[in-house]
């Protein structure tokens, strides 16, 4: 079902885990298969300088995270936004049609990572 980029990536990915100096942390459910994906983002002057995730999702979901976060490494706030699944899905060489949904997950997770980043500088 998977290609073999999207099969060396799931195997090995990059970023996994937990982040603990995250300043901007994102979690976000996938409606149709119930997953959820979290993205932990460490911003320094507006800059992404780390990010890491966590997830219960399927291979995809694993795949398209680890492609997302290396992405997003060094990119500013409004630079990661613009990166879309996609891109992402495009990086990996496609993704079968009914795990495109899965490949969402990161970039709506990476949304909510940054607002919860914007959320707590308001606050300060
Ligand atoms: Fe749920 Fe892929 S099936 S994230």
């Amino acid at each position: 079902m998977y290609n073999e980029k999207v099969l060396k990536v799931f195997q090995n990915p990059s970023n996994a885990g937990e982040l603990q100096d995250a300043n901007g942390v994102g979690t976000i459910g996938n409606a149709s298969c119930g997953d959820i994906m979290k993205i932990y983002l460490k911003i320094v002057d507006d800059v992404i300088v780390d990010a890491k995730f966590k997830t219960f999702g399927c291979a995809a979901a694993i795949a398209t995270a680890s492609v997302a976060t290396d992405m997003v490494i060094g990119k500013t706030v409004d630079e990661a936004l613009k990166i879309k699944n996609a891109d992402v899905v495009d990086f990996l060489g496609g993704l079968p049609p009914q795990k495109i949904h899965c490949s969402v997950l990161a970039e709506e997770a990476i949304h909510a990572a940054v607002e919860d980043y914007r959320n707590r500088q308001q606050a300060k």
